[in-house]
């Protein structure tokens, strides 16, 4: 049986999801740092419906990367790739698979040699779409709306 390390975190507004993001991005440069980039997690999969905090997540962990440009959802391009300078890791990917309406469209992205390469960090909305195609070993992060502007997140590492 796949084990899960879990930690739940509430956030009172953007700011503090962005923050979150950010601190995230240190635990993942820690790894690559150490040289295991190969058998990192190199893999981020958000769950959470429209508005729920999950780009604004990102914003930080971008940030985290040392990323300068702006992050904007990339919904019609289903990917965008920012370079990071090393020893961070070699490029971010950043998914939405909003649009995606079936395996094939996904299979035909190219996301398996992305996966692949551990040097790349691959940060994906709406992961779900992607199933069986995600790898086993790998971050889950699920954003909840609560309200207002309070937002649950949960962040599961797949072990
Ligand atoms: N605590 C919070 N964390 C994150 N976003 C918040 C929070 N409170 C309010 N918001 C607002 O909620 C919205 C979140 O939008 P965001 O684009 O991050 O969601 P999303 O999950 O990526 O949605 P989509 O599925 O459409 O891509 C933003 O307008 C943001 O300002
Ligand atoms: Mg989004």
């Amino acid at each position: 049986m796949s084990k899960t390390k879990q930690n739940i975190f509430i956030t009172n507004n953007f700011g503090e999801t962005q923050n979150l993001g950010e601190n995230f991005a240190r635990i993942l440069l820690a790894q690559a740092v150490q040289g295991v980039s190969l058998s990192r997690d190199n893999v981020v999969a958000l769950y959470g419906n429209l508005g729920s905090g999950k780009t604004t997540f990102v914003q930080g962990l971008a940030r985290g990367f040392g990323i300068r440009k702006r992050i904007i959802s990339p919904t019609f391009v289903f990917v965008r790739q920012y370079k990071v300078s090393p020893p961070r890791c070699n490029t971010f990917y950043h998914v939405d698979l909003y649009r995606i309406e079936n395996q094939r469209e996904i299979e035909g992205m190219g996301l398996r040699e992305i996966i692949n390469d551990g040097k790349n960090t691959i940060v994906i909305e709406w992961a779900e779409k992607m199933q069986n195609l995600l790898p086993k070993k790998r971050w889950d992060v699920e954003f909840k709306d609560l309200g207002g502007s309070k937002r649950k997140i949960t962040i599961n590492q797949k072990l």
